[in-house]
C-alpha cells in the first residue's frame, strides 16, 4: 500500500519536476501576469492603470537584471501584502521568463 502511494506520488509529480528544470514560456507568463498580477502591478507597457502604488513589472525587470533566481524565490513564497494565487513551479517559471523578457 505504501509502495503504491510512493509510486503514485512519483507519477504525479515527476512531470512538474522535469518542467521546473526547463525554461519558462514568456507568452504563458504574460497571460498569468495579466490574470493574477495586473490588479496591483502594471504588467506590460500597454497596461494603463493598476490599483495600487506598486512597482511595475518593467521596473522589477530592470531591478532584477539577470538575477532570475531571486525573483523565482520571491514568487515561490509571496509576502503577505500580495495575494497568493497558488502559483505552481511551472507558473513561476513562465512568469519569470515573461518578466525577464521586459528588460
Ligand atoms: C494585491 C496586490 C498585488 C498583487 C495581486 C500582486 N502583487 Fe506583487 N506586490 C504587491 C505589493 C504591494 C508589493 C510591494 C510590497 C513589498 O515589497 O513588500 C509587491 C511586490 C512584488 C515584487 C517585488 C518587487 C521588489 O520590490 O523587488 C514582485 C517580484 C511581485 N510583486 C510580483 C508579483 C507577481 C508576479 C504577481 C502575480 C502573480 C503579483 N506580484 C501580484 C502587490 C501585489
Amino acid at each position: 500500500m505504501q509502495r503504491l502511494a510512493v509510486v503514485l506520488l512519483c507519477v504525479l509529480f515527476a512531470p512538474a519536476a522535469v518542467h521546473a528544470q526547463m525554461k519558462g514560456d514568456p507568452a504563458t507568463g504574460r497571460v498569468i501576469a495579466e490574470r493574477w498580477c495586473s490588479a496591483c502591478h502594471l504588467v506590460s507597457p500597454r497596461q494603463t492603470s493598476a490599483s495600487a502604488d506598486v512597482l511595475t513589472f518593467m521596473a522589477i525587470a530592470a531591478k532584477t537584471g539577470s538575477d532570475l533566481k531571486s525573483l523565482e524565490a520571491f514568487l515561490a513564497d509571496p509576502h503577505p501584502l500580495m495575494a497568493d494565487p497558488g502559483l505552481t513551479r511551472r507558473d513561476i517559471g513562465d512568469l519569470v521568463a515573461y518578466i525577464a523578457s521586459l528588460r
